[in-house]
């Protein structure tokens, strides 16, 4: 069966760490980890299935001079492949608290490049019920586009999110 590509980044953060549990709430050998530090769209292609993960860190991301991020340099291959015909589901790290104007923000910028490139089946939508914050352009037709995770101020929910959502979306990865 193919592999799951999870397409992570930064490195050695919170992304990082919930990526992880991701692959082992899907089995090891279902998934096949990507650091978006290094990837290529060559990458993208090689997967008919992939979970993005994505932290938003300023409200303009990649075009910020936030440096220090690793979607900065992958985020223009994004719109270099197509996605119909693949499956994807995409997890965010945020802060609800300081960022509650601009929450998980990155997950619903990169869910629209996805879409302006083909991706019609963006599966594990979630409901806003449950997260507070006052806006998200994650936020689309009325529900996440993906699973908004807060390890700065409701770490203790993390595993219980990852757990239900990885349920949820199983099927449609054919595990
Ligand atoms: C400079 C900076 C800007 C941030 N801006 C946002 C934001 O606009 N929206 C949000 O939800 N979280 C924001 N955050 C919170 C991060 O997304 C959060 O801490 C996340 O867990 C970081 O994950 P990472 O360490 O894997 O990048 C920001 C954090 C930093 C340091």
């Amino acid at each position: 069966m193919s592999k799951v590509g999870i397409f992570f980044g930064p490195l050695n953060g919170s992304v990082n760490r919930v990526a992880d549990k991701m692959k082992a709430a899907l089995g090891e050998e279902n998934v096949e980890m990507v650091s978006v530090n290094e990837a290529e769209v060559s990458d993208l292609e090689r997967f008919d299935k992939i979970i993005f993960g994505i932290s938003t860190v300023g409200k303009e991301t990649w075009d910020s001079n936030y440096s220090n991020n690793d979607w900065n340099k992958f985020f223009p291959k994004i719109s270099e492949a197509n996605y119909s015909g693949k499956t994807i589901a995409i997890f965010g790290l945020g802060d609800h608290v300081t960022y509650a104007g601009h929450f998980v923000n990155a997950m619903g910028v990169l869910a629209k490049e996805l879409m302006k490139n083909g991706a019609t089946n963006i599966v594990g939508q979630v409901s806003t019920e449950g997260y507070e914050f006052e806006e998200s352009e994650a936020v689309i037709d009325g529900k996440f586009i993906g699973l908004p995770i807060d390890e700065d101020f409701e770490p203790e929910l993390t595993d219980k999110r990852i757990a239900d959502w990885i349920e949820h979306i199983k099927p449609a990865f054919g595990l």
